[in-house]
This record gives C-alpha cells, sequence and structure tokens, in this order.
C-alpha cells in the first residue's frame, strides 16, 4: 500500500541503454551513481568541489535518518561543510512536534534564499516530519519557490533517485507519500559518531496521544525484522561501534505486527548477545507496554545502560484520559517501583506537557506530586502546544497562555532542584564513562557519558574518544559532573 502525490519522472533520455532496477536497494544504488555523473560536471563547471549541509529538528529518529541522507550525499561526492551558508546544497529535515519548530524553519528559510541568489550551484531540499503536513508543502509552492526538493518521511529511502531527477529538471521535485509499509533496507549511512550509533527498531506510531501530530506524520508503526536488526548491529560493532540506541516512538510494542510476532524485551535479550557492543540504550518507552519481561531483562543485563526514559506527558489520570495515554497516575508510580527494584539506582528521565486543554491547578499539582514522588534524574518540560489535526486540538478550554507559562515555570524550578539533587548523590564515585568528544569550552577536558546518561568532564586527549574509562565523579555541577581517570 505505497501512495503517492505526485512524482514526474525524467525520462532517462541520456542514457537508453541503461536499464533502471525496479528492486530496493539496486535501485538507489543505481542512482547514486547517476547523480554523481551530473555532480562530476557541475564541480567541473564551477571549478571546485561542490559542499553540503544537512540540518536536523526533532528527535533521534531524524537524527538517524539525516545520517542516512549524508550517507548518500557523500557516495554521490558531495564533500561535507558545517556551515549551513557556504554550502552549494543544504537540506532541513524537519520537525513538527511543536508550533515553534516549525517556525524556525521558515525563518531560517527566508535567509537561505538570499544566499541561493547569490551562488548559482545552490541547491536546497527539504524533508522531514513538517513535509508531512499538506498546509506546509501549500505555503511551500506558494510562497517559497526557491525550494529545490521537497519529500517525506516515507520516502527517505528514494533520496537519491529524487536528487537525481532535480539534477535532471529545471523544476521543484516534490514527492510526498501519505503512509507506507515498506521498510527498505542497506543503504549507506553516514555516521556522526565513530563509536556509537541509532539503531531504527521501528517505524510509526498507533498510540494517537490526542495532542501529537507524530502519527499522522511518520504513519502506522512498522517493526523491522529482528534478523535485520541484528545484522545491523553487527555490522556497526565491526565497524567500532561500542553502543547503540535501539529507536523507536514506542520501543516497548516492537515486533507486535511481525508475522512471526516477537517481544522488545526478547530483542534486548539478542542484542545483548552481539559479541563487542557493549552499552544498549533504547527510546522512547510508553508506560502503558511496559512490560514486567522487559523489566526482568533489565534487571539482569550487563548492557543495557541503568536509564530508563519514561514519560508520564502528567500527572492527573483525569488529563491522561484526556490524552489517551491509557495509564493512571497510580499505574505510572507502580511501574516506577517495580523498576526501581528490579534496578537499584537506574536514573528515571521523562517528558512533561503543561497546559492541555482542560488542564486544571488541581491537575497540575497532580503531575508536581508525581515529580515529587519520582525524583526525576531530568525531565524535557514543553508548553503545550495545538497541532491542527490533533484530536486536542479542537478539544474545549484551552488553558490561556499565561497560566500555562506559570505552571510551566514552577514545575522547570521543582524539576531543576530535584535534578540537581539526584546529580549529587553519584559524588565520589568511580564509573565507567563512554568518551565521547573533545569538551566545547575547555580544549584540556574530554566529554564522556555515563551508563545513567549524565555527562562528565574529565582532563583527557582525543586518543580516549570512543573508549569506555573508569571516572571518579568530583564534583557536581547541578546536572554533569567534573570528574578524573582513574
Ligand atoms: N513517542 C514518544 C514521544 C515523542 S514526541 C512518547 O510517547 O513518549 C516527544 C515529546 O514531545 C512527547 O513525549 C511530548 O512530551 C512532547 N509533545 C508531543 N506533542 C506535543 C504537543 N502538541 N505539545 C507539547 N509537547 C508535545
Ligand atoms: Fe506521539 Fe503518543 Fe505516539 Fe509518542 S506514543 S509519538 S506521544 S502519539
Ligand atoms: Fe519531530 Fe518527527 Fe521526531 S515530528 S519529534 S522529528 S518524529
Amino acid at each position: 500500500m505505497e501512495m503517492k502525490d505526485s512524482l514526474k519522472y525524467i525520462s532517462d533520455a541520456n542514457r537508453p541503454e541503461e536499464e533502471v532496477p525496479t528492486e530496493e536497494p539496486q535501485r538507489q544504488y543505481y542512482f547514486i551513481g547517476r547523480a554523481r555523473r551530473h555532480l562530476e560536471e557541475m564541480s567541473k563547471k564551477a571549478g571546485r568541489p561542490l559542499t553540503f549541509c544537512v540540518t536536523t529538528f526533532g528527535c533521534q529518529m531524524n537524527a538517524r535518518d539525516s545520517e542516512k541522507l549524508v550517507g548518500i550525499l557523500e557516495q554521490v561526492g558531495y564533500v561535507e561543510e558545517s556551515e549551513e551558508e557556504k554550502a552549494d546544497f543544504v537540506i532541513y529535515n524537519t520537525c513538527t512536534v511543536r508550533e515553534n519548530a516549525n517556525q524556525r524553519v521558515y525563518g531560517r528559510l527566508g535567509q537561505l534564499g538570499r544566499a541561493k541568489k547569490k551562488n548559482p550551484y545552490m541547491m536546497i531540499g527539504l524533508c522531514g516530519c513538517m513535509m508531512q503536513e499538506p498546509h506546509v508543502v501549500e505555503k511551500l509552492k506558494k510562497s517559497y519557490r526557491f525550494v529545490d526538493l521537497i519529500f517525506g518521511t516515507h520516502n527517505i529511502y528514494k533520496f537519491a533517485e529524487l536528487l537525481c531527477t532535480r539534477m535532471e529538471s529545471e523544476r521543484t521535485v516534490i514527492d510526498i507519500w501519505k503512509d507506507t509499509d515498506k521498510i527498505v533496507e542497506d543503504l549507506p549511512v553516514e555516521r556522526k559518531y565513530p563509536f556509537k550509533s541509532g539503531v531504527n527498531i521501528m517505524f510509526g506510531c498507533n498510540n494517537f496521544c490526542s495532542y501529537c501530530i507524530v502519527p499522522y506524520v511518520r504513519g502506522r508503526e512498522r517493526s523491522r525484522d529482528p534478523k535485520a536488526v541484528i545484522r545491523e548491529i553487527e555490522r556497526l560493532v565491526s565497524d567500532g561501534v561500542v553502543e547503540v540506541m535501539l529507536l523507536g516512538q514506542n520501543v516497548n510494542s516492537y515486533g507486535k505486527n511481525l508475522e512471526e510476532p516477537m517481544t522488545f524485551a526478547r530483542l534486548l535479550k539478542e542484542v545483548e548477545q552481539v559479541e563487542g557492543l557493549k552499552r544498549i540504550r533504547f527510546m522512547t518507552s510508553h508506560p502503558k507496554d511496559l512490560s514486567d519481561e522487559l523489566i526482568e531483562v533489565m534487571g539482569h543485563s550487563e548492557k543495557i545502560c541503568r536509564h530508563l526514559h519514561l514519560p508520564i506527558q502528567s500527572g492527573s489520570t483525569r488529563i491522561l484520559r484526556k490524552m489517551n495515554r491509557q495509564y493512571t497516575k497510580e499505574h505510572y508510580l507502580e511501574l516506577v517501583e517495580k523498576i526501581r527494584e528490579a534496578v537499584p539506582g537506574i536514573s528515571l528521565t521523562t517528558d512533561i506537557i503543561v497546559g492541555f486543554p482542560g488542564e486544571t491547578e488541581e491537575d497540575f499539582q497532580e503531575t508536581l506530586d508525581v515529580v515529587r514522588k519520582v525524583r526525576y534524574d531530568s525531565a524535557f518540560t514543553f508548553l503545550y502546544s495545538k497541532r491542527s489535526g490533533t484530536p486536542a486540538a479542537v478539544m474545549e478550554d484551552q488553558v490561556p497562555e499565561d497560566a500555562a507559562k506559570d505552571r510551566f515555570g514552577r514545575l522547570l524550578d521543582e524539576v531543576q532542584k530535584i535534578s540537581a539533587e539526584a546529580c549529587a548523590v553519584h559524588k565520589g564515585s568511580v564509573q565507567e564513562v563512554l568518551v565521547e568528544c573533545r569538551n566545547e569550552h575547555d580544549a584540556s577536558l574530554m566529554t564522556g557519558r555515563l551508563s545513567n546518561n549524565l555527562l562528565v568532564h574529565f582532563p583527557g586527549d582525543m586518543s580516549l574518544t570512543g573508549r569506555l574509562v573508569r571516572v571518579r565523579l568530583d564534583e557536581c555541577k547541578g546536572f554533569y559532573y567534573i570528574g578524573s581517570q582513574v
């Protein structure tokens, strides 16, 4: 069931002798080759190599998708340029989960349009979740006509083909699918970090939380074949990766729709067996599907990190029902107790929305109550943002902005106070750190991450990058540590 809105294929007049493969991913490898020849000609004309810059908005899924775009761009022959204004091909991989993300894209697009006037080789591509909203594409067609390429979340695997189509025509190429049941494996990927990687285990979401646009822009839930997941992780490990982050909007419902159904807990057990892999993370867990089996696996695992991100959204059962979250405050608190018992010292983090339609001061107090009871190591707090097309957007009693902002401020104070206290308990301990990069502000320090996801800065050099080292946590700085290698 693939649905296409629009795509005009440019016929292959230049190379009639060549057969265009119909199977994926071979078809995309063919288009990579064809785009490479076009790019070579363009570079010759320009008298220099042409460059690209991919800017990512939104979540880890988008970050992983961007790595796929970069993988293809590099095979086509583009050279990476970190400064957007200097690049010949700028791609925005967009997010639409909250309205402010959209506004940022329009703002920056205006600037890009001006840069494009000065650079005859410049192309602009837009993809990601925002492009799945018809009103966005309408606005782009009308007011941002300088954009060269627009595609969505379901056909990102076709990037090489779409790029090629644009290179062979003078018109904007727009290809958006409403949904797909297809998963294309084995396309090129260029990782941002050599030693850690995201791994998609599923796409889409079926939960339809009433405030959330994701199910509309990412489509129905599809799990990847466990064998393909394991094969990818084995390849990553043989390429130097020691930590993977398994990605899905609701990893706890992994495998339910596979031909041979399997649970997320069982997948984790299989991932654990991959030799050479040191750390396993995953995101995101929905409380309604978090099973006892998963808690048990986490309790016995050597590799699963001591961190669970478990979004609560609201502490009020009444609001949770209106959000269509399918759990109560009490159920959530029970889960937290079980997890803490099975994995002592585990770090818990969450997402909270403030100002959902109908939220009263009493509802908000319930949220504060959960925050005080669970004592999150950190929490992402969001002001409710109305997304058109979602059930919550047309609910009565939208909360006035000043009331929502006032609650947001009080929540943030509480969350920050507690997370500083929760962070401080590790002082003096020695823990394993995966070293990620040089510290941005102090070149004598390296930055790494604990199993519980806390950041630690400590004296060291670049040779440590990607290694697991033992570090004493000397000084707590609220939400990170200064440490020393032991
Ligand atoms: N699948 C994940 C969430 C993905 S979106 C889950 O269910 O936990 C990341 C976070 O954005 C959500 O957890 C929620 O807190 C927030 N969010 C989503 N839609 C929102 C909206 N309309 N307004 C404000 N925050 C929102
Ligand atoms: Fe959105 Fe809910 Fe799906 Fe998460 S589980 S992506 S919040 S609909
Ligand atoms: Fe945003 Fe799409 Fe992720 S809307 S949060 S980038 S799934």
